[in-house]
């Protein structure tokens, strides 16, 4: 299954990203992952909607031909980077690439709550008529503390974390499988 992932911090070393990373590679089995350069984009123009820049063109090819998109990111300011909306913004315009996409969110921050009022917004944004995504259902993924459980390399040290995201990967493929 092809997954594409929408980093929502460009950091160099962004444990969200390093999180994405550590999916990518501990469930490749089931999931090719590639991350999207939303970086690479500019800001959302409406007057460019109707024939967008080639980074915005290429962007919401890869987000269509997905089987599933995954989020991973922080929480800024109790909300969304916006990075991460500018890129939704982008994909809820026109054809609707993301209509009825699976979604898995998963975010990370060195404090307790691990992006959970971000996620809270971000549930509320992927719902939105242009956009319509499929939030996967009754799995949350809040990784607070998240220095104390990744090393240097970016592997997950914490056994119970990593046990939870098997558990939550499982669940996603069988949801997008359900689609
Ligand atoms: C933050 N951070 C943060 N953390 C949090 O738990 N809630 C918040 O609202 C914010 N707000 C916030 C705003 C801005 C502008 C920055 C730069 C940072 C801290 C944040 O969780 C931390 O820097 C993470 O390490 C960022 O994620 P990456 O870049 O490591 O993936």
């Amino acid at each position: 299954m092809k997954l594409a992932a929408l980093i929502g911090s460009v950091r160099k070393d962004s444990f969200n990203r390093k999180i994405a990373d550590f999916i990518g590679e501990r469930y490749q089995s089931d999931f090719t992952l590639e991350k999207l350069g939303i970086q690479e984009l500019p800001y959302f123009d409406q007057d460019q909607e109707t024939d967008p820049p080639e980074s915005v063109r290429t962007f919401k090819q890869k987000v269509k031909d997905a089987d599933a998109i995954l989020i991973v990111t922080p929480e800024y300011n109790h909300s969304v980077p916006g990075i991460l909306k500018n890129a939704i913004d982008w994909v809820s315009r026109i054809d609707l690439v993301m209509a009825g996409k699976p979604v898995l969110m998963i975010g990370a921050s060195p404090g307790f709550l691990g992006t959970v009022r971000c996620q809270l917004h971000l549930k509320q944004i992927l719902a939105a008529p242009g956009v319509s995504a499929l939030v996967l259902p009754g799995n949350e993924v809040f990784i607070g503390e998240v220095h104390k459980k990744m090393d240097d390399t970016g592997k997950i040290t914490d056994e119970g974390t990593v046990e939870f995201l098997d558990g939550v990967m499982k669940n996603f493929k069988t949801f997008i499988e359900s689609k």
